[in-house]
């Protein structure tokens, strides 16, 4: 057995795997266990160059080594180096070293503390708050080993409709009809591909989940035909809080059945977010996951097909309690000569009303019929909201699938929706945090995932988000998204829209390659991206690599993501050919060999690097993913023998994917100075390939 369970008090169940394994006795492995004041401890001992990976969403390196982490799902928008976790709690951690690999999943919903040779550098201790979980180890010779069992584990990653991998526009603001139609009409009046515009929270009426303002949409069924025929399809957000308001059918059919969570006394747990006041469904419970997955068909009704879940951690802005606690605070200190620390005290009376602590005890949900305290399965509820959802648009139409991405989530939720990384800001470190981020959320099974192009908080500048749309050229979900009251970050807005254009096109160009690459891994339990160290582990230069990522079994990406900078040092763990493209018609071709390299790289290019031996399919770009003509392709490789790749197309939406039914073969055989590429049903130019 590759995998063994080891049980610590009583688990809540998390639904996070889907095979059943038989508790194991006895010892743990590679961990030293201690129980204290009702929290279990595990230590193991790190060798001097030991490496640790996982953690799928959070901040800071690939290789978690030498922090402090807490699983504890979190609305913080400001994701800077001290934090100790973000939105997700995904509980993976990979060892590596000399003397072998091995994996640990921590299976808790609660609060979990990952100290990773943070207290003491020759040691990591992971500590469970709830004290009750079941402990997973993973064996396998390789890191790759390591995943691809873990992911067998936790089922097979979501798999989003091909559309969803277009480029998508969004910005917290867009209000109306005229408005998303003035976006999709300055794309295409420019040409800038687009397959999706995102409605934030401003298109409902009073911030009310499945309302939408009849004024600003007197038709939103015809609005979205009218896009669908432009090819475009709007993505609009759900929020976990719902409004409490009289007369709002939400609201009350929640009250009449008992769907909100409800303090220890019995009366609802009032918490406010966007639209104040709220009370929050008992996702937990599958009969209120039920209900509110039907929720969405009114929305589904008019046309829509894809949804983002939001504030699903849950984010509360104040609860009543903690409201009222802070103007007491406020009321005693009002007429004292605040110092040092009553000043303080005041701020941050206020300060942390938001996402306190202490709310998270004062409600319960009822898991298998009894009442369990909120904190116990904190980080369980963003990942109940998407399943809401999921089973909803499942029963809905069972033949299609669904786009979904959400901000919070529990690993479990890979099979039901994608992630989004939340509120970053117009940082540059923070394109380097989106590329860190990637493999770690892939180890995890979060396939379907990206971050908020040209950051979401602040002011981007047009070099940030030229640079950033070059990365997101690679992610699955590539989406602009901003703050109300940033600038204007739409790519027609910038002077060089037309650079802009082109890096989009790249996308356009690859898509068919990185949608069959995305099937392929869901389907393998497989990574997309992978740290250099995942393919070569003895390489000593390699495995500290962490701004260069391999993509599939055929390529490696490396961007730019300094202010100001033409070009980076890349390291080439093998031979590689460097595809420079200037858009996703125009590029150049530069044989590389292995060892260290200065890469120009102007403002308008979008570098690319295949491995020696492997080919590349490129197709001509269009403006949306469903005028992409994928009986012609391209060739882009650098080969010195005759070889076979495989491409998985389908129709792009149906419910149902067996990769051998779509996988299409390429055979590419090379005789002298020429290459002949044939597969059934495609013309393939093979004379871009680079021989030798
Ligand atoms: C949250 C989301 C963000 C959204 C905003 C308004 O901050 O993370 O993406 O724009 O809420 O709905």
């Amino acid at each position: 057995m590759m995998i063994s369970r080891y049980v610590f008090g009583s688990p809540l169940p998390t639904m996070a795997v889907v095979r059943e394994i038989a508790a194991s006795e006895g010892a743990v492995p590679h961990f030293e266990v201690s129980q204290a004041d009702g929290r279990v401890s595990f230590t193991t001992v790190l060798g001097e160059d030991d490496q640790i990976f996982g953690l799928g969403e959070t901040v800071r390196g690939i290789n978690k080594r030498g922090h402090l982490y807490r699983s504890w799902n979190m609305d913080d928008f400001s994701h800077t180096e001290n934090k100790p976790g973000i939105y997700a709690s995904h509980n993976l951690l990979l060892f590596s070293g000399e003397k072998g690999v091995f994996g640990a999943y921590f299976d808790d919903p609660g609060a979990i503390l990952f100290d990773l040779g943070y207290s003491d550098g020759a040691k990591a201790v992971i500590t469970s708050e709830n004290g009750d979980l079941s402990l997973y180890l993973i064996e396998a010779t390789t890191l790759t080993g390591l995943v691809r069992e873990f992911r067998h584990l936790i089922g097979r990653s979501y798999i989003p409709p091909r559309w969803a991998m277009g480029y998508m526009q969004s910005r917290w603001g867009y209000s109306t009809e005229e408005e998303l139609r003035f976006i999709v009409s300055e794309h295409r009046a420019r040409h800038i591909p687009l397959d999706s515009v995102c409605m934030d929270i401003d298109y409902m009426q009073d911030f009310k989940d499945f309302s939408w303002n009849h004024e600003s949409f007197p038709d939103l069924k015809r609005c979205t035909a009218e896009l669908m025929a432009d090819h475009i399809h709007v993505v609009p957000i759900i929020d976990a809080g719902v409004k409490q308001e009289d007369g709002d059918p939400v609201y009350e059919e929640g009250v009449q059945n008992d769907y909100f969570v409800k303090k220890e006394d019995g009366s609802l747990f009032i918490g406010a977010v966007w639209p104040g006041r709220s009370c929050f469904p008992d996702f937990l419970r599958e009969d209120v996951r039920a209900w509110f997955g039907d929720k969405y068909r009114p929305l589904l009704d008019a046309g829509i097909q894809g949804f983002w879940n939001d504030m699903n951690e849950p984010a509360l802005f104040y609860s009543v309690e903690s409201l009222e606690n802070a103007f007491q605070m406020a009321e005693k200190l009002r007429h004292e000569n605040l110092g040092i620390n009553g000043a303080f005290q005041l701020k941050d009376a206020f300060v942390n009303i938001a996402n306190n602590d202490e709310d998270y005890r004062r409600f319960y949900h009822l898991v298998d019929g009894k009442p369990v305290r909120h904190d116990r399965v904190h980080n369980l509820y963003g990942a109940m909201m998407t399943k809401s959802a999921a089973e909803g648009f499942h029963r809905y139409d069972p033949d299609h699938r669904y786009l979904l991405f959400s901000r919070s989530s529990f690993i479990g939720a890979h099979r039901d929706g994608g992630v989004w990384q939340g509120d970053n800001s117009s940082w540059w470190s923070h394109l380097l945090l989106n590329l860190k981020m990637m493999p770690s959320l892939n180890m995890c099974g979060f396939l379907f995932t990206g971050a908020d192009l040209g950051g979401f908080s602040c002011n981007t500048t047009e070099d940030l988000l030229l640079r950033w749309l070059a990365l997101g050229v690679f992610t699955p979900l590539m989406r602009n998204h901003s703050a109300q009251h940033t600038r204007d970050q739409e790519i027609f807005r910038f002077r060089n829209w037309q650079d802009m254009r082109n890096v989009v096109s790249v996308r356009y160009a690859l898509l068919p390659y990185l949608y069959s690459l995305l099937v392929k891994c869901a389907c393998r339990d497989e990574m997309m991206f992978r740290p250099l160290v995942f393919d070569y582990p003895q390489d000593k230069t390699a495995i500290r690599v962490e701004d260069q990522l391999l993509l599939g079994d055929e390529c490696m990406i490396a961007p730019v993501y300094e202010q100001n900078a033409r070009g980076r040092h890349v390291y080439l763990p093998e031979d590689m050919l460097l595809v420079s493209f200037r858009s996703g018609e125009e590029y150049a071709l530069t044989p590389m060999t292995k060892g260290h390299h200065w890469i120009d790289v102007p403002m308008n290019e979008v570098p690319l690097f295949i491995r020696h031996g492997h080919a590349i399919p490129l197709v001509r770009p269009a403006e949306s993913s469903d005028q992409l003509d994928t009986a012609h392709c391209t060739l882009l490789g650098w080969l010195n023998h005759s070889c076979v790749i495989s491409l998985y197309e389908d129709d792009g939406v149906s419910a149902d994917v067996k990769l051998e039914d779509g996988l299409q073969l390429i055979n590419i055989s090379l005789n002298g100075d020429c290459a002949v590429a044939r597969c059934v049903g495609k013309t393939i130019d093979a004379t871009k390939l680079i021989l030798g």
